[in-house]
């Protein structure tokens, strides 16, 4: 009998992250990605490194690091990477990373999230593009539609504006 899901923190420089992100992308960009923001501190956010178990295997993985927004430095948070397995995809298992860090973002008083990603996939909790808000990619040619932001307080990506700063290690894998 399959073991129920588990959805729960799991340390970014865990093996089974960098394993289930090479699994699920391409390339291993992602898996390099989330090794160099583990060791990044003023990048990490406690509790929002988080793993779809079943019993101990990872089978789906999503991180929220901290982003800094135009000239007054206002926090929000980044959604990436977003990761399942390719055998375990379409299950919902990636719908259920989304609002289970969105839950948790929020319960810390977060107060918006930035994500680069598929439109059609994150409008569905709510996303939507934030570049006509004046908030911009820190990286050229990013597609207007697929460069979107969600509020968790509501009304706080309107009271932002100017370029995103990531973590030094995202410059190195957009
Ligand atoms: C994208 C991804 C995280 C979705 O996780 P998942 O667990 O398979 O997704 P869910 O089961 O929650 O949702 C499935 C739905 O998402 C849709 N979906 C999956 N990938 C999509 C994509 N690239 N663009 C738009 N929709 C997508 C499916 O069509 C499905 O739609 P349906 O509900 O209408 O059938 C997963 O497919 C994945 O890891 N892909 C490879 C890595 C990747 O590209 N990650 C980047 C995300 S920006």
């Amino acid at each position: 009998m399959a073991e129920p899901m588990t959805i729960r923190t799991v340390a970014p420089s865990d093996p089974r992250v960098g394993e289930l992100l090479r699994a699920a992308f391409p390339t291993d960009e992602e898996a390099k990605l989330v090794s160099a923001v583990a060791v990044d501190a003023p990048a990490l956010v406690d509790g929002l490194s988080i793993g779809a178990f079943e019993g101990e295997c990872l089978l789906g993985y999503v991180l929220f690091t901290r982003v800094w927004v135009g000239p007054g430095s206002a926090q929000a948070l980044s959604l990436a990477p977003l990761g399942v397995h390719p055998e375990a995809q379409g299950r919902g298992i990636g719908r259920l990373l989304v609002l289970d860090g969105l839950r948790r973002a929020r319960n810390l008083g977060e107060c918006a999230v930035i994500v680069l990603g598929y439109p059609e996939y994150y409008t569905r909790f709510g996303f939507e593009p934030v570049g006509v808000l004046g908030i911009e990619a820190p990286w050229p040619d990013v597609p207007a539609e697929a460069w979107l932001g969600l509020d968790l307080d509501p009304g706080a990506l309107g009271r932002m504006n100017g370029v995103v700063q990531y973590a030094a290690a995202f410059n190195e894998v957009v």
